[in-house]
């Protein structure tokens, strides 16, 4: 059976989704692996090391993809890989399907069988393919570490001779994974952190990491929760009343993290263009909900930009920024993935379609779409 891990071909993808690590146990297995070369440049993972793993070092992306079984991505796969897949490959990837459902009608007729790893089902079983996790959590200690970087202060509290440093404030917003992870990388550095959630659990999630709980008491978050987990869309009467907490609670602090995020629906608004206007200058907003709308109205895609002193960060691909871990992660998250579904005898797939993991991510079969949540 051939994997082919292709160079990312989208602007700015720093990722790669497969390391040496992950190369090495496919070998192992006795699967044959066929790199891109150069694939794994922007994440420090060289031609040699892939080869010294046991991977094929392929000159070119039709060497790479050409009768490849199945085919390991980051970013959905774009025409002109297409063109070189065969006929009944399993694409395997991030593939957008809310955003890019033209691309899912492009596999189909491509006869490419696809899988969408962030519909991964957040059960027990699947948390070591749990790519939002992955992804989320590195994205959420970077987005400290960048506002770190551009905060003109420290963020620990310093007493020294000449007088004494204020910590940092840090208002976290959304508490899953990537605000969690931004909350204990705030209080790491020594913030005072404060963090908001429309999910009543998150409420103990962050005071257990030492931050406080901000939020709009109401009958309404007893069902803010959906059963996979996820937040709801919340009613306009909610939004007021947090509208208002947040305008309080903003004008105290010196950095935002904004991680708050409703699936396959744009992000929440959260802070609005008078909000920003009413921030200390010398503040920082990240917003990484950016990609997904923004949680605040004046950040822009992968631009830093500067309102009344108040700085506003619209970094894209964050967890890319990290992206040896990231790649890292991601690629453990597709062995696990694929291996349950090879046979060890004939080493050959045999996708158990069945299985509550690919029922929820498989997007296209046979030539169809086949996701209940995108077919038409
Ligand atoms: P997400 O990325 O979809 O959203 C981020 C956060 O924003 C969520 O906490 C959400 O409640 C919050 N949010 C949405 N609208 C908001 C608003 N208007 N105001 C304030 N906050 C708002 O969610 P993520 O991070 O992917 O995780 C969702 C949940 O799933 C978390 O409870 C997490 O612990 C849980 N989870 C469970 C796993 C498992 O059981 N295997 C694995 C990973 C996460």
């Amino acid at each position: 059976m051939k994997v082919a891990v292709p160079k990312e071909r989208r602007e700015g993808e720093t990722r790669v989704a497969a390391s040496p690590e992950t190369v090495k146990k496919f070998v192992q297995m006795g699967l044959r692996v066929f790199i891109e070369s150069g694939a794994g440049i922007n994440a420090s993972f060289l031609d040699e090391t892939y080869a010294e793993a046991g991977a094929y070092i392929a000159a070119s992306a039709q060497e790479t993809l050409s009768e490849a079984d199945v085919v390991l991505k980051v970013r959905p796969a774009d025409q002109s890989e297409l063109a070189l897949m065969k006929s009944g490959a399993h694409l395997i990837g991030m593939l957008e399907p809310y955003d890019d459902l033209e691309g899912a009608r492009r596999y189909a007729e491509a006869g490419v069988d696809a899988f969408c790893m962030e519909l991964v089902p957040r059960i027990t079983r699947a948390q070591s393919m749990d790519v939002l996790s992955s992804q989320s959590n590195l994205a959420g200690y970077r987005s400290v570490i960048d506002a770190a970087g551009e905060f003109t202060r420290a963020m620990p509290m310093m007493m020294t001779a000449a007088g004494t440093v204020p910590p940092a404030r840090v208002l976290v917003m959304g508490a899953g994974v990537a605000g969690l992870q931004a909350i204990a990388t705030a209080k790491r550095l020594g913030a005072i952190v404060s963090a908001t959630d429309v999910r009543p659990v998150a409420k103990e999630q962050v005071e257990s990491l030492g931050a406080k709980f901000v939020t709009v008491e109401s009958e309404e978050m007893a069902q803010a929760e959906t059963a996979g987990g996820y937040a709801k869309e919340m009613s306009d009467e909610y939004k007021a009343a947090q509208a208002q907490l947040i305008a309080q609670t903003l004008t105290k602090q010196d950095i935002v993290i904004c991680t708050a995020l409703i699936p396959g629906r744009p992000a929440p608004t959260l802070i609005d263009d008078a909000m920003v206007a009413s921030m200390r200058p010398g503040s920082v907003i990240v917003d990484l909900a950016v990609e997904r709308g923004g949680n605040c109205t004046l950040s822009q895609p992968g631009k830093t930009i500067a309102v009344n002193g108040v700085k506003i960060l619209g970094h894209v691909n964050v967890a890319g920024r990290l992206a040896v871990d990231a790649s890292a992660l991601y690629a453990k998250n597709l062995y696990a993935f694929l291996i349950p579904h090879v046979e060890e005898s004939s080493k050959q797939l045999n996708i158990d379609w069945d299985d509550e993991i690919i029922a929820a991510t498989a997007l296209t079969r046979n030539g169809q779409i086949i996701h209940p949540q995108f077919k038409a």
